[in-house]
C-alpha cells in the first residue's frame, strides 16, 4: 500500500481540470503560460508565481471536492491507501468559501474515497511562508476554530528564503496547543542547518523535504537518532531541477546515515509525476526504499490516529 504525505491539494490539478475550472469560474489565464507544458515556470520562483496563478480557478468549495476526489481516484488506482492533502485555510476564505465549507468538502470527498476505493485522507492545514507571520497566526487560529477528525496536521509550505522560521513558532503553538500535529517544508532550498531550527523552534513532527541535510554529517545524525521523518519527493526535486538525475539525490546516503524517509509527490499535477512513479524513483535511488520499508515508515509517521493506522497497516 502505498502512501502519499506530501501533497499540495492544489498542487493535484492536472491540465484537463484547470482547463476545466477555467471555463467553469470564468477565470482567464494567459494563452501563452497555458500553451507551455509546464505553464511558463523553469525554477523555484517562478514555480511558485505559476503555480498561484493556475491554481486560482480553484473557487469553491464544489470545485474542492471535484479535485480531492480527482486525486484519491488517481491515488487509488495507483495501489495508494492514504493521503495527507495540504491547503491553507486563508486562501479560499479569502474568496468567499468559509475553512468549516472547506473541510466539509474535502470530508465529503475523503469519505466517499473510503468508502468507494479503500483509501484513506487526512488535511494538514497550511500557512503560507513568504506571506508573512502575522497570516501564519491568521491559518492557525481559521484552522483550529472547528474541530474535525479530518484535520489533523498544521503545516508551512511556501518559500523558504522569506522571513526567519522562528517568526512563525507563535501559530505553531496555536496549532500544536490544539493538538495539532507539525510539519514545515525545510532544508530543501536553504542549508542542513535550517532543519534543526524549524523542528525546534516550530516543534516539527516531520520535515518536508529536509534533502539539505545531506550536507551536514551532524544534522543528519540528529535527525535519525529523533527519527524525524523525512518527507523526499524526489519528482518534484528532479523537475525544479534541483538534481540532475536520480543518481545526484541524495536520498541514498540519508538512508546510509539512519534517516527515516517517507515520500510525498508535492504537486503531482506540476511536476508530471504520482505515487507509482515516486515510489519508482525512490528503489532506484536506493534498493533500501521498497513499498514495504517506506510504508511502514509512512504510517508510523502518519498524522492520524492510532486506529486508522492500525487499518492502513493490515
Ligand atoms: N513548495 C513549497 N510551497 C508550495 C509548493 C511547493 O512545492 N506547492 C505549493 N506551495
Ligand atoms: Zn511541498
Amino acid at each position: 500500500m502505498l502512501v502519499d504525505l506530501h501533497v499540495h491539494l492544489r498542487g493535484t490539478l492536472v491540465r484537463e481540470t484547470v482547463l476545466f475550472l477555467a471555463e467553469r469560474n470564468a477565470v482567464s489565464i494567459p494563452e501563452a503560460i497555458l500553451a507551455d507544458a509546464r505553464y511558463g515556470w523553469h525554477d523555484f520562483a517562478t514555480f511558485l508565481k505559476a503555480y498561484d496563478l493556475v491554481t486560482s480557478v480553484v473557487k469553491s468549495a464544489a470545485d474542492l471536492e471535484v479535485i480531492t476526489t480527482s486525486y484519491l481516484k488517481r491515488c487509488a488506482e495507483l495501489g495508494g491507501g492514504y493521503v495527507e492533502f495540504m491547503l491553507s485555510p486563508p486562501d479560499l476564505a479569502r474568496t468567499g468559501v468559509p475553512f468549516p465549507d472547506q473541510l466539509k468538502a474535502l470530508t465529503a470527498a475523503a469519505d466517499r474515497a473510503a468508502e468507494e476505493w479503500g483509501v484513506r485522507s487526512r488535511l494538514i492545514a497550511t500557512a503560507v511562508r513568504h506571506l508573512g507571520p502575522r497570516a501564519a497566526v491568521e491559518a492557525a487560529r481559521m484552522a483550529t476554530s472547528i474541530q474535525s477528525d479530518m484535520l489533523v496536521g498544521f503545516g508551512l509550505t511556501g518559500d523558504e528564503h522569506q522571513h526567519e522560521v522562528g517568526e512563525f513558532a507563535e501559530a505553531f503553538n496555536i496549532a500544536r496547543g490544539e493538538g495539532l500535529r507539525a510539519t514545515a517544508h525545510a532544508g530543501e532550498h536553504r542549508p542542513a542547518d535550517t532543519i534543526i531550527e524549524a523542528i525546534e523552534l516550530l516543534g516539527l513532527d516531520r520535515v518536508g523535504h529536509g534533502i539539505r541535510a545531506v550536507e551536514s554529517p551532524d544534522v543528519m545524525r540528529q535527525l535519525a537518532e529523533a527519527r524525524m521523518p523525512l518527507e523526499v519527493c524526489l519528482g518534484s526535486n528532479l523537475a525544479l531541477g534541483l538534481y540532475r538525475s536520480v543518481a545526484e539525490h541524495p536520498v541514498g546516503r540519508m538512508v546510509d546515515a539512519g534517516c527515516a524517509i517517507v515520500l510525498g509527490t508535492d504537486d503531482p499535477g506540476f511536476f508530471g509525476t504520482d505515487l507509482a512513479r515516486e515510489h519508482a524513483l525512490a528503489l532506484e535511488a536506493d534498493p533500501r526504499l521498497g513499498i514495504e520499508a517506506v510504508s511502514t515508515n509512512a504510517i508510523a509517521a502518519a498524522f492520524c490516529d492510532e486506529h486508522t493506522k492500525n487499518s492502513l497497516a493490515h
